[in-house]
This record gives structure tokens, sequence and C-alpha cells, in this order.
């Protein structure tokens, strides 16, 4: 049902927020690159399941990325390494089922493609049949190149991701900007590559705003900037940290659009309140016999 027009589909079950306009179509790559060409910006923001999905797909976000961030945000790791291929393809089938319009990417974690194009095949597949995600997202460079070929040609669209790549962060020596001096044109020779592999977009994150800007100048293709500054042709971020779930401190390159942990624990504190004072369930919330 992936792929459905919104007039094929079921209606919603529990997430839907909107009323759906009947123009409105599902979002596949060639809109994407279309939208760059006519200098309309994009949107993108993780989501690991169907509420969230549901309500980003009704405001209009272009890209749900069900990003291997869930490591962190849903599994609660500390890094972004452990997450499994397993423990995403439920959540990437939560959010394909709930969104009409949006195309769903899946991050391929960790281990599960950097061995050989045809791991990276056999990871994929099991995203798109499994999961009924349109496209696929991974991290890396020049070595990506026949990865991106591969899966390209065999019909699966592929986002790349470069600049800082957490999956290699014990490489990159942390969370560091990357790019700056002699790096600038390392990624710009990436970018060209992984265009050229065939790759539908390509995800920068913590890149100096002006290499950015170079290397979304030399592309076809639509770059999806995160901490990468304003002329990217899209931006993406995760989802708990734009709505202000996430505690503590979160990164420079976050906008929090909401207080929604102080909105949760508000409620969820008048509910205990409400509950230990006997003010509910009150008879409206009762059955009579
Ligand atoms: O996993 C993720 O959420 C990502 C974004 C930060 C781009 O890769």
């Amino acid at each position: 049902m992936a792929d459905a027009t919104p007039e094929e589909t079921a209606p919603y079950g529990t997430g839907s927020t909107a009323a759906k306009p009947a123009t409105r179509k599902r979002i596949r790559t060639h809109h994407l690159q279309q939208m760059k060409q006519q200098g309309e910006k994009w949107t993108m923001l993780t989501a690991y399941e169907q509420n969230t999905a549901a309500i980003f797909d009704d405001a209009g976000v272009e890209v749900l990325l069900v990003g291997d961030s869930a490591s962190n945000v849903v599994f609660a790791n500390g890094t972004s390494l452990p997450v499994t291929v397993d423990e995403l393809i439920p959540l990437v089938r939560a959010v394909s089922r709930s969104a009409k319009y949006a195309l769903v990417l899946a991050d391929l974690p960790f281990g599960s493609y950097q061995g050989s194009p045809e791991q990276a095949f056999h990871t994929a597949v099991r995203f798109m049949k499994e999961a009924g995600a349109h496209a696929v997202k991974l991290e890396g460079g020049l070595a990506m190149v026949p990865q991106v070929k591969l899966l390209t040609d065999a019909g699966i669209p592929v986002c790349a991701h470069i600049g800082f790549t957490p999956q290699a962060e014990h490489n990159l020596g942390g969370y560091r900007v990357q790019g700056r001096g002699d790096g600038a044109s390392r990624l710009i020779e990436e970018a060209r590559a992984l265009e050229d592999a065939g790759a539908f977009a390509i995800v920068m994150e913590m890149v100096p705003a002006p290499v950015a800007a170079e290397v979304t100048a030399a592309l076809r293709i639509p770059t999806i900037g995160i901490g990468a500054g304003v002329d990217c042709d899209a931006q993406v971020l995760v989802w708990t940290d734009m709505l202000g779930i996430t505690t503590g401190r979160v990164p420079r390159f976050v906008k929090k659009y909401a207080d929604l942990h102080s909105v949760m624990l508000d409620a969820t504190r008048a509910y205990v309140a409400d509950v230990k004072d006997g003010a509910f369930p009150a008879d409206e919330h009762s059955f009579e016999s």
C-alpha cells in the first residue's frame, strides 16, 4: 500500500490530524529534483512510528527519514552504531504505513552495507520488501560509489550522506565539522562521484556553510543540510531535537520549534495528581450500570 495514491488508501488509523487535499500526490525522487531546479526548498524530518509520521506527513514534510538515529532516540543507545536491520525494519514499516504523501527513506545501519555492494543490495531489498521503504540512505564518500551504483542500477533510489557521518564517529575523532581547509575539495569530489554513481540526493552533515553552498551549486541533485547552512536545497533535523523532546544539550545546528518535553511532563504530572486526588476519572469518563 506504500505507493498507493491518496484516493486508493484506506483512512488513517490513529494519526491523522488534517484534511487531505485531493491534489497532493506521493512525493517521488523526481519531484525533489524538480524542486531543486525550480529553486524551491524542501524538508526532511526523522520519524520512527505512526503518530509522528502522520503529523509530519500532514504538515507537508516531503521526506520522512527513519534514521539510524533511532539507535539513540528509540533504543536508548549512546551512539548510532548498535542498532540493527531487524530493529529498524518494524519502525520503517510503521512509518511507511502512516505516510500518505511523504517519500519514506530508510537508513541502512552500521555494518549492513559497508562490506560490499552485494551486502548493501541485500539489506536495501529487505527495507523495500519487508518495510515498504521508497529509498535508502547510506553514509560515506568515494568508498560507497560501488554500493550506490549497484543499488541504483537495481532500481533502488539511494540518498548519500557525507561530511560528518555518525557511523564513522570513531574514525573521525568524534562529532567534528568536516570539509574545512583541504577537506572542502575532497567533499566536492565525493559529492560529484556519488551523483555520477546515481544518488538522487546527498545529506551533508556539519559542513561549513560556504562549502555546502559550493557543493549544492556544483550538483544537479539536491543537497540536504544538517548543520550545513542555508544554501542547501533541503534541510533535515531529528524530530525529537526539533520539537524539544530531547533534554539537555542539543547540537548548535538544531532550532527548537516547541518544548514538547515540558508540555508532556506537565500534563503527565497533572494526570498523576488527578488520580491521587480522585479527580480522574470523573462521571463523564465512567459508565453507568
Ligand atoms: O539518522 C539520522 O537521523 C540521520 C540524520 C541526522 C541525517 O542520518
